[in-house]
């Protein structure tokens, strides 16, 4: 069986989905429960016997060899992270210690483990580590996209912490040997994911007949990638990548923010009609500061070693995104408690962003 960190948050729990779809291994899920883990993200895969949840913190790290020797993975996910720039922008220190610090603790779990593991076991075993491309800083208009070699520079907490993180991953394979692997991929779109992010906090708002909050000039550009062509990316890697190297993984799909919020209101007046449309609930707000301008990702490395390629289009997955939303008010409902209300209160009420 497998070890996925984080896989009761959004991307996590789409991963979990998918391996249970694509074969019979066994997984077990260690997470946290932050405010981004939620049981409910797992709920129609909660009853398979082969998968194991625990209740615990990475950086934890006798809870974490507690699992390693009862459950003996043969390889480690490593999705558990936190993840909203917006936060650590206001909080970054829960950032270092989970992206930056967690990592640390389960990298030196993992090598006791795979050290303590007969040879052919040991040879076999995996570590991968999901990561962002915002590692590599901003791009200008007319740069080419990020590629593994291109030098780190990360702008905002979150992203220094991955990027910590990834160069403590990249020296546990120099240093120890540990059989690492690391994904570094562009903006995740789909079910599940928490409506703090700008697709799901969009879709949220319209329907509720709220301000759509556009940072900036909301020509920042982000590459969306559909969350399932994510995981199919990271299980390719899982089987096939080669031990030390970093895989990129993009949509190909660059957009304006403020072209994504106009086809998110497309999609919604073609789902849920309404008199006049959307499109006037959109507001420019004050813009988050350092602010990166524009990801883009060259995921041609993944395409020709492992001949992974994205199987969605925007159009199309975002329109079965906001039917996702639509038809799923109660866990909407349920992912909503009084924090979250607290953080949009924080980031968009009073004293936080404001009409520009
Ligand atoms: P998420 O915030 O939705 O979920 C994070 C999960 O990690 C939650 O279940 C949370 O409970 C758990 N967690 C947090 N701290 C923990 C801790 N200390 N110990 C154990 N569990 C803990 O995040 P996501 O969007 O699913 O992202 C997953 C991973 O993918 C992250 O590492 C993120 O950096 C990376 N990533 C995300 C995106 C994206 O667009 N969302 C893009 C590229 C990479
Ligand atoms: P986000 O989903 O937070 O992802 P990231 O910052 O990791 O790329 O934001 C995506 C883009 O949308 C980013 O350029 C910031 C912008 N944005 C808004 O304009 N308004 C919002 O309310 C949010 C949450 C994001």
């Amino acid at each position: 069986m497998i070890l996925i960190t984080g896989g009761a948050g959004f991307i996590g729990a789409n991963f979990v989905r998918e391996w249970f779809a694509r074969g019979d291994e066994g997984a077990v899920v260690l997470d946290k429960l932050t405010y981004a883990g939620n049981m409910a993200n797992l709920a129609d895969v909660r009853q398979k016997p082969d998968l194991h949840f625990v209740h615990a913190d990475i950086c934890d790290r006798t809870a974490v060899q507690q699992v390693l020797a009862a459950q003996r993975p043969r390889a480690i996910v490593h999705f558990a992270a936190e993840s909203h720039v917006d936060r650590s922008i206001h909080g970054p220190a829960q950032f270092l210690q989970t992206n930056f610090i967690g990592t640390f603790e389960l990298l030196e779990a993992a090598r006791e483990h795979w050290s303590s593991l007969p040879a052919g076991e040991r040879d076999a075993f995996r570590f991968l580590h999901v990561s962002t491309d915002e590692v590599y800083g901003s791009l200008d208009e007319a740069d080419p996209a990020f590629c593994e070699t291109t030098p780190y520079a990360p702008n905002s907490p979150y992203a220094a912490s991955k990027a910590g993180s990834d160069h403590l991953v990249r020296a546990w394979h120099h240093t120890y040997g540990l059989p690492t692997l690391i994904t570094n991929c562009s903006n995740n779109y789909g079910p599940y994911q928490f409506p703090e992010k700008l697709i799901p906090l969009m879709i949220l708002n319209a329907i509720e007949g709220k301000p759509l909050p556009v940072y900036g000039d909301g020509r920042n550009v982000r590459d969306w990638l559909y969350v399932t062509d994510h995981c199919a990316a990271i299980q390719r890697v899982l089987e096939n990548g080669r031990i030390g190297q970093t895989y990129n993984i993009g949509g190909n799909c660059e957009r304006r923010n403020i072209d994504v919020v106009r086809a998110i209101c497309a999609a919604l007046s073609a789902q849920r009609p309404k008199p006049g449309g959307y499109e006037s609930q959109i507001q420019f707000v004050k813009d988050r500061p350092g602010h990166d301008r524009r990801y883009a990702i060259d995921a041609g490395k993944l395409a020709s070693e492992l001949g992974w390629r994205p199987s969605e289009t925007f159009e199309s997955a975002l329109a079965k995104t906001v039917r996702w939303y639509l038809d799923h008010t109660d866990w909407v409902a349920g992912v909503r408690d009084g924090r979250y209300r607290k953080w949009i209160e924080l980031n968009y009420g009073d004293g936080a962003p404001k009409p520009a």
